[in-house]
């Protein structure tokens, strides 16, 4: 198993790092003024990177924290680096970080048709809560909103 570090976000090299995993992973990415004004707020944003020995950020997951909550607003890996449990471990290592920081529940959006994450949050006991008809643009697809609670884990 590949060894790993999941720390958060702690440099502009960190920062070109999560932009071009956006660029590769998204049709809509999250711009560089979004994450300037996310990284502003370290008390509500969080943004973490997962490291392998090859590569200083290999994935990331922005969030924010609000009271016993976190909403997940970003999670991704590197194309070329998926499918090796990276994902997995990276949410699993949010959770951990949550939980410590006194959140006890999560939730996030995810496209209806985005199956390969929708079965890595279900994995990690995340269960569908409700659907948001065509919130996402780039293409018009509904949003599946997932929750996560501590409690029934
Ligand atoms: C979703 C994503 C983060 C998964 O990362 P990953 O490191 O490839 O995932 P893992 O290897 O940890 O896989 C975990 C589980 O997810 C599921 N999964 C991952 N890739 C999959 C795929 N292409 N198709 C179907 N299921 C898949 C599998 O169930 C897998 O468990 P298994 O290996 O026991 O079968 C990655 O595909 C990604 O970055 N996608 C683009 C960004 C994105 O869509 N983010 C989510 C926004 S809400």
């Amino acid at each position: 198993m590949i060894d790993v570090v999941v720390e958060r976000l702690a440099s502009p090299a960190d920062l070109d790092g999560v932009l071009d995993i956006e660029a590769a992973s998204f049709n809509n990415p999250t711009t560089r003024e979004w994450y300037d004004g996310e990284l502003k707020r370290p008390e509500v944003c969080f943004i973490y990177v997962l490291r392998t020995p090859g590569q200083p950020v290999a994935g990331f997951c922005a969030f924010w924290r609000v009271a016993e909550q976190i909403h997940i607003n970003n999670l991704a890996i590197r194309p070329e680096l998926r499918g090796q449990r990276l994902g997995s471990r990276l949410l699993q290592a949010v959770i951990a970080e949550a939980t410590r920081l006194g959140a006890s529940h999560a939730t996030l959006e995810v496209r209806r048709s985005n199956l390969a994450a929708i079965r890595l949050y279900e994995q990690a006991g995340f269960s569908q809560a409700g659907v948001r008809p065509n919130y996402y643009t780039k293409p018009i697809e509904d949003a599946l909103v997932l929750v996560f609670s501590s409690c029934s884990a």
